[in-house]
């Protein structure tokens, strides 16, 4: 399926996760190098969860429960097959600030314990990979099935104005100028 064939607000939605999907592979390449003292870019990994906490968890998932939610609220048949996500996203929230904090404080202090971060860190990819995973093979596809056009056109006015005013073409440049500098 091509991102034509998707409704805008999901489209942007998979755009989203193709862009996670390369931080995460870029994270994951920089946690190899430093398991084998290749190096120890630490910036690059603070950088990708300054990415995770400000887009994905502030915009990303809220977009998604915004949308869940509505399909719930039309289509009880959907009740089963989204149950959890919110929580998994609340999870993700969670452990994604848990994180970024353990690696401001390296800049700050110094680290206090690196294998252990790194397997944090490795575990919370684990868990946002299988989220994506579950989502674009199994959720997406039952909302394209359950959700009609009228659908769309409602979420897409009621999620511009609830979910993210403070996030302008400004904050999207910016973003983006983050995310160039973590795949390089
Ligand atoms: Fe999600
Ligand atoms: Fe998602």
């Amino acid at each position: 399926m091509t991102d034509s064939d998707y409704p805008a607000i999901l489209a942007e939605l998979h755009r989203d996760h193709r862009i996670f999907t390369r931080i995460i592979s870029a994270l994951e390449d920089e946690l190899q190098k430093i398991r084998r003292g290749e190096s120890e870019n630490w910036k690059r990994l603070a950088d990708s969860f300054e990415y995770f906490e400000a887009y994905s968890d502030l915009v990303h998932h809220p977009r998604e429960d915004i949308i869940y939610r509505y399909c719930r609220d039309v289509c009880a048949t959907a009740i089963p097959a989204l149950q959890g996500l919110e929580l998994e996203h609340a999870e993700i929230t969670g452990k994604t600030a848990g994180l970024k904090r353990q690696l401001d404080e390296i800049f700050a202090d110094g680290m206090l314990n690196r294998d252990s971060l790194i397997s944090e860190i490795e575990g919370y990819l684990t868990m946002q990979k299988a989220h994506m995973w579950r989502e674009e093979t199994k959720i997406f596809p039952m909302l394209l099935d359950t959700l009609g056009k009228a659908d769309w056109a409602h979420l897409l006015q009621s999620r511009v104005s609830a979910v993210d005013p403070l996030f302008d073409d400004e904050a999207r440049q910016a973003y983006d100028a983050l995310y160039q500098r973590i795949i390089k």
